[in-house]
C-alpha cells in the first residue's frame, strides 16, 4: 500500500511558495496513493502564536488545500493536534534520537539565531515531531519542499534506529522533492526563500492576494539592470531573473528554456506583465474558492472531523504495535 503524508504549518498567510513547493505537488498522488494531509499546528507552537487567530489560520490552510484541488472525498485532511498519537510517538522517538543528530539540523541553527540558550525545546525537537508525523502513518512517500530534505533524512535515520532496536516496525519513507520551481524565492531578494514570515509583504504572493495586489507586487519585484537572457545557463548568477522566469514557466506551463527564448533580449517589464497575467489567471479561482469555503466553517470542520477519524484509526494501529515492541504494560 502506498501512502502519502504531508503538512504545512498554519502560521500566517499561505504563499505562492507553499502552493508550488507543496500543495500543488500533492494533487498527483490523490488517485494512486492513500493521502493524508494535515495542518501542523503543533509545529507552529515552536513560535509563539496568537490563540485568538489560530483556529481561523488552521481553517484557512484547510481551505487552501481544498481550493487548490485536494479533493477531501479521496484524501484525509486533518489537524495534527487532533491526533494525540503525533505527540506520543514524538516522545518515544525523542528517547531514541541522539542529540548529535539534532545538532546537525541546519533549520534549527537558522531559526534559533545567535542566542541558542533562549531557543525553546520544541524548536530543537521539531524534527523528531516531524518524524513522528510521518512514521505514525507508515508513509511510503513524503512530498515536501527542498528545505525539508534534511528533516526527511533524519526521519529515515530515526526509523532505522527504531527498527534496529525493537525489530522491523517502520517503513523508511521516500522523500519526494517535486516539481519545477519548488523553491520559490522572495520577490525582494532572489537569494532568499519566499516566506510567510518575511516582514515585507511585497516579498511574497499570498494565496489570498487579489488581482490588483498580485499585479502591484510583480511590478515592484526586484530586477537587475540587464536584458533577459535567451539561455537558462545564463540565469545562474541572476537570481531575480531566474526566480521570475521559473514561476512564469510553471504557470505558463512551458519549459524554462522556452520561456527564456520567449523573453530573450527583453527587459523585465515584458516578463513581469506576462507573469502577472498568468498568475492572476491561475490564482483567482483558488482565492475565490478559499473565500467561499471560509464562509462555510461548518463544512470545513466536518471535513476535518472526517479526516481526524481516518487518521486516528491508522495511528491507533501503529501505536499499538509500538507499545507492544517497546514492552509497555497492557491491561
Ligand atoms: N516542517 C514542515 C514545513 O515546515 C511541515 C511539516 C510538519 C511536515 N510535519 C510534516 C511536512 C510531516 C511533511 C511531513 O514545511
Amino acid at each position: 500500500m502506498k501512502r502519502v503524508v504531508s503538512g504545512i504549518q498554519p502560521t500566517g498567510s499561505l504563499t505562492l511558495g507553499n502552493y508550488l513547493g507543496a500543495i500543488r505537488n500533492w494533487i498527483a498522488f490523490l488517485h494512486t496513493h492513500e493521502c493524508l494531509f494535515f495542518m501542523a499546528d503543533l509545529h507552529s507552537w515552536t513560535v509563539l502564536q496568537d490563540p485568538a487567530k489560530l483556529a481561523e489560520q488552521c481553517r484557512l490552510v484547510a481551505a487552501a488545500y481544498i481550493a487548490s484541488g485536494i479533493d477531501p472525498t479521496v484524501s484525509s485532511i486533518f489537524m495534527q493536534s487532533h491526533v494525540a498519537g503525533h505527540s506520543e510517538l514524538a516522545w518515544l522517538l525523542n528517547c531514541i534520537t541522539p542529540l548529535g543528530w539534532l545538532n546537525r539540523m541546519t533549520q534549527f541553527k537558522d531559526k534559533a539565531g545567535k542566542d541558542k540558550e533562549k531557543a525553546n525545546l520544541g524548536l530543537y525537537a521539531y524534527p523528531v515531531l516531524m518524524a513522528a508525523d510521518i512514521l505514525l502513518y507508515k508513509a511510503t512517500h513524503v512530498p515536501v519542499g527542498d528545505d525539508q530534505k534534511q528533516h526527511l533524512e533524519l526521519t529515515r535515520d530515526i526509523a532505522g534506529a527504531f527498527n534496529q532496536t525493537f525489530g522491523e516496525t517502520f517503513i523508511l519513507p521516500e522523500p519526494m522533492i517535486l516539481g519545477q520551481a519548488t523553491r520559490v524565492m522572495s520577490l525582494r531578494d532572489g537569494t532568499a526563500k519566499m516566506s510567510k514570515s518575511d516582514p515585507s509583504d511585497l516579498s511574497r504572493i499570498n494565496l489570498m492576494d487579489d488581482a490588483d495586489t498580485i499585479i502591484k507586487k510583480i511590478k515592484k519585484a526586484k530586477s537587475d539592470a540587464f536584458p533577459l537572457p535567451g539561455n537558462s545557463d545564463d540565469l545562474a548568477d541572476r537570481p531575480e531573473a531566474k526566480n521570475l522566469l521559473n514561476i512564469y514557466s510553471v504557470f505558463a506551463d512551458k519549459p524554462l528554456l522556452q520561456c527564456c527564448l520567449e523573453f530573450e533580449g527583453a527587459n523585465f517589464s515584458a516578463l513581469k506583465e506576462a507573469l502577472a497575467d498568468v498568475l492572476v489567471t491561475a490564482l483567482t479561482p483558488i482565492r475565490t474558492e478559499m473565500v467561499r469555503l471560509m464562509n462555510e466553517p461548518h463544512y470545513l470542520d466536518k471535513i476535518l472531523a472526517q479526516g481526524k477519524d481516518k487518521a486516528l484509526s491508522i495511528a491507533a494501529e501503529t501505536l499499538k504495535e509500538v507499545h507492544q515492541k517497546m514492552g509497555m504494560l497492557k491491561v
